[in-house]
């Protein structure tokens, strides 16, 4: 498994261009950039990426997206392509969050349309599974995980050294202050990260960053990033405060 994690601040639908340049600077502050030690992205709103991007600029800090569109071009209104994110300078693409699954009806098929775009852009997606409270307590936590996972990458080839990241974010615990156990996301890692071996061979699947998401925070960031086999955080809420988002990122040695 990698040595190297990837912590990744999702802003969801917070932060003005001129917020997102005030909070960079603040954060820059707290020098949490330790090249070859950990990767850190910022996920900023579309409006706000360019403004992340120019304050970012010389840092080592790297800029994400939320989301894309699966096609190259067209007449899709309101819509940004993998190719507009590649070349604003994002380094990663989030798809397939529950907040877009839930309440915006994103389909697998569509997840998977969307993994395929942000490869061929050069982007490495982070992709978002995890179960429902109430999969869980009916012990189908690795049914649901294993079909998402087929599901959105089926038919998706990866070049010689591309490697992804996976998101184990359950859906209770995203934004409820309820985080899973270390132990318990360390289970589910290792059957997604056995999933991945099956489809793309062990150099990829060891290579690929398999993140836990869910009410992370400054004060349990330490006792995910210090687990074999999680290679990473998706930090919503605790990652709109400058200073707890550099905490969290300190976490990560
Ligand atoms: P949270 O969100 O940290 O606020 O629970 C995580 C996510 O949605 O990626």
């Amino acid at each position: 498994m990698t040595e190297r994690p990837l912590i990744v601040g999702n802003w969801k639908m917070h932060m003005t261009p001129s917020e997102a340049t005030e909070y960079v600077s603040r954060f820059l502050s707290h020098a949490v950039g330790h090249p070859g030690s950990r990767d850190i992205a910022l996920a900023p709103p579309f409006a706000s990426l360019h403004a992340a991007a120019a304050s970012l600029a010389g840092s080592e800090i790297l800029l994400a997206a939320q989301n894309t569109h699966w096609e190259e071009e067209g007449p899709f209104t309101g819509e940004v392509s993998s190719r507009m994110l590649a070349e604003i300078g994002c380094r990663y693409v989030i798809v397939g969050h529950s907040e877009r699954r839930g309440l915006f009806g994103e389909t697998d098929r569509r997840v998977n349309q969307k993994v395929r775009a942000v490869l061929l852009c050069g982007m490495t997606p982070i992709l978002c599974v995890g179960e429902q409270e109430s999969d869980r307590l009916a012990g189908r936590t690795r049914e649901v995980i294993d079909a998402q996972l087929k599901l959105a990458l089926a038919n998706i080839r990866l070049d010689d050294g591309q490697s992804l990241a996976v998101a184990y974010e359950p859906v209770w615990a995203i934004g409820t202050g309820k985080n899973a156990l270390p132990s318990d996301a360390v289970e589910v890692h290792t059957i997604i990260r056995n999933e991945l071996r099956i489809a793309y061979g062990a150099r990829t699947a060891e290579a690929s960053r398999i993140l836990y998401g869910g009410s992370v925070t400054r004060s349990n960031a330490g006792s995910f990033l210090s687990v074999p086999g999680i290679d990473g955080v998706l930090v919503g809420g605790a990652s709109l405060d400058p200073d707890s988002f550099a905490a969290i990122c300190h976490a990560a040695f």
